[in-house]
């Protein structure tokens, strides 16, 4: 009895996928011109080929582009929202945050309009706060976008990080119920999310922040930008992604059989093909196109959502299952049924 109450009031439905890239392609072959790499080993380590990065374009910029057309799949206008969360670690500013700016480029005003960070995770961290706020406000239409400019970040000088990321933005309209009929929607069966700071060191943006503040005339150094050992976090993604998804479909009494589409983090083609070994996940029932746009972290899961509804690799009735690692270290993971 209570469990069906509790289920009445957290149930929450996702809307209008959509997700924008920048038009400038960075290819593997362009990469070789400017460091010192080549097309061989970003293939075989990455499974990265090309990615986009955006030019005077900042994080609300891209965002705008994902959430109107987030909004006209979902049939709605800017002025029916009722909040607005942006995951990203890039904002336009520190102040003010992305989606006040998103706001006014959307048309609206007058509602929350907040950034969340968890790096890679953020959109999965997004969904859980815009599910709990559709429990508080039975009326609630939120727009969640995550939008990177990943490449704002990255030392470009480092071929370690500069060839693994790309930009970009995905975007979607939560609700307690699902829009009209015609508007494709999915029920968020279910969220799960964790966090780990004593591993934080091994992923970091440190540089700006107030632990290392800039003084003025100050040079920019490498903490500026991301800065990672890769290993560690190769090994940590795995085990942890595995970790949350078993204990997801555990709780939801599924098996990994019953998943129609596993959507991890397009982080690296490695990672992705380790994690669906250990989960016995199919090659047919994994979506893959990290290859297209390179690690675009928060804006990953968001961009292949969308992008596995486009080219039809999800159908009516499909049980998919969502799942992110970032720095922090975060990860999370979603079932969701069509
Ligand atoms: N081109 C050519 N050589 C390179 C490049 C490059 N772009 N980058 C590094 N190398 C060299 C290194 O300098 C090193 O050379 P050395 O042996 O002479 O010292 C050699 O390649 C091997 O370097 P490793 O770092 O050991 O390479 P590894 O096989 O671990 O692959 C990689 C590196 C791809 C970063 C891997 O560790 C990885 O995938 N890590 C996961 C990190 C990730 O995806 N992070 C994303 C953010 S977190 C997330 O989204 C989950």
């Amino acid at each position: 009895m209570l469990e069906d109450l509790y289920l009445m009031i957290n149930k929450s439905y996702l809307s209008g996928f959509s997700f924008y890239v920048p038009d400038t392609v960075l290819t593997n072959n362009d990469l070789e011109k400017m460091v010192d790499t080549n097309e061989e080993w970003i293939i075989s380590r990455t499974g990265i080929r090309q990615r986009h990065i955006a030019e005077n374009q900042a994080c609300s910029d891209l965002a705008f582009h994902a959430s109107t057309q987030a909004l006209e799949k979902a049939k709605i206008k800017s002025d029916q929202l009722t909040h607005i969360i942006n995951a990203t670690f890039t904002p336009d500013a520190y102040v003010p945050n992305a989606a006040c700016v998103l706001m006014e480029k959307i048309g609206t005003k007058g509602i929350p309009a907040m950034d969340i960070n968890a790096a890679c995770t953020g959109f999965i961290y997004g969904m859980e706060l815009a599910r709990s706020l559709c429990a508080l406000h039975p009326e609630a239409k939120i727009l969640l976008v995550a939008s990177e400019v990943v490449s704002s970040r990255i030392n470009i000088q480092d071929r370690s990080t500069r060839v693994l990321f790309g930009d970009g933005a995905g975007a979607c309209v939560v609700s307690r119920q699902p829009f009209s009929p015609e508007v494709q929607s999915c029920y968020i069966q279910d969220i799960m999310l964790k966090a780990d700071g004593s591993l934080s060191d091994l992923l970091t943006v440190k540089g700006g922040g107030s632990a290392h503040p800039m003084l003025l005339g100050q040079t920019v150094t490498d903490s500026f930008f991301v800065q990672m050992e890769g290993r560690e976090v190769f090994k940590h993604a795995v085990r942890s992604m595995q970790s949350i998804c078993l204990e997801i479909l555990e709780k939801n009494n599924i098996s990994a059989e019953q998943i129609d589409l596993f959507i991890p983090h397009q982080a690296n083609i490695r990672i992705i093909e380790a994690l669906a070994k250990k989960m016995e996940i199919k090659q047919e029932n994994l979506f893959i196109n990290v290859q297209d746009y390179g690690n675009t972290s928060a804006a990953s899961v968001p961009i292949a959502l969308a992008d596995a509804w486009e080219k039809g690799r999800i159908k009516p009735g499909n049980l998919v299952l969502l799942v992110a690692f970032g720095g922090g270290f975060t990860w999370g993971a979603s079932l969701i049924q069509f």
